[in-house]
C-alpha cells in the first residue's frame, strides 16, 4: 500500500496528539505514535513507564497492541513524534512487533525540526524473523 499525504499528515497529528498522555515521569522522554491499518483505521499509543523500569512499553507496541484489541491484523503505516530536534526510529523490540503485522510498512518519524525517517519497517529490520519461520517448527527436534 502506498500512502498519500493526507493520510500521512493525519497519522502525525494523531501521534502528536497522542504524546500528550505519555507517562514518563523517569525519561521524561514522551513518545507518540499512530498506527494505519490496510483497512483505513487509525490506532494511537503513547509510552507508559513504570517505577518498575523494565516494565514500561513505549509507544509503538502501545498502539500496534491497541490494534489488535479492536480486531486488525494488518499494519500500512506507523507514525512516530517526539519532541526533539531530530527524529527518534522505533526501538529493536518495537520494529519486531510492527514486523509481525506489517512486514512491509512504512514508518515515519517526525519531530520539532524539518527532520524526517520514511522507511519501510523491511529497511529499518532487514533479515527480520517473523511468523513464517515459526511455521517450520516442530520439524527438525
Ligand atoms: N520509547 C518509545 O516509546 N519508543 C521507542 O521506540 C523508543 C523509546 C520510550 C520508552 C521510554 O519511556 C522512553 O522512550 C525513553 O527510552
Amino acid at each position: 500500500m502506498d500512502l498519500d499525504r493526507p493520510m500521512v499528515e493525519k497519522i502525525i497529528a494523531e501521534a502528536k496528539q497522542a504524546v500528550r498522555n505519555a507517562y514518563c515521569p523517569y525519561s521524561r522522554f514522551p513518545v507518540g505514535a499512530a498506527v494505519l491499518t490496510a483497512r483505513g483505521r487509525i490506532f494511537a499509543g503513547c509510552n507508559v513507564e513504570n517505577a518498575s523500569y523494565g516494565l514500561t512499553v513505549c509507544a509503538e507496541r502501545n498502539a500496534v497492541f491497541r490494534m489488535i484489541a479492536e480486531g486488525e491484523r494488518e499494519i500500512a503505516a506507523v507514525a512516530v513524534y517526539t519532541p526533539t530536534a531530530a527524529p527518534a526510529a522505533p526501538c529493536g523490540a518495537c520494529r519486531q512487533v510492527i514486523r509481525e503485522f506489517g512486514p512491509e510498512a512504512w514508518v515515519i518519524c517526525v519531530c520539532d525540526t524539518d527532520k524526517v525517517i520514511r522507511k519501510r519497517l523491511s529497511e529499518l529490520m532487514p533479515l527480520a524473523f517473523g511468523p513464517e519461520d515459526v511455521s517450520g517448527a516442530g520439524e527438525g527436534g
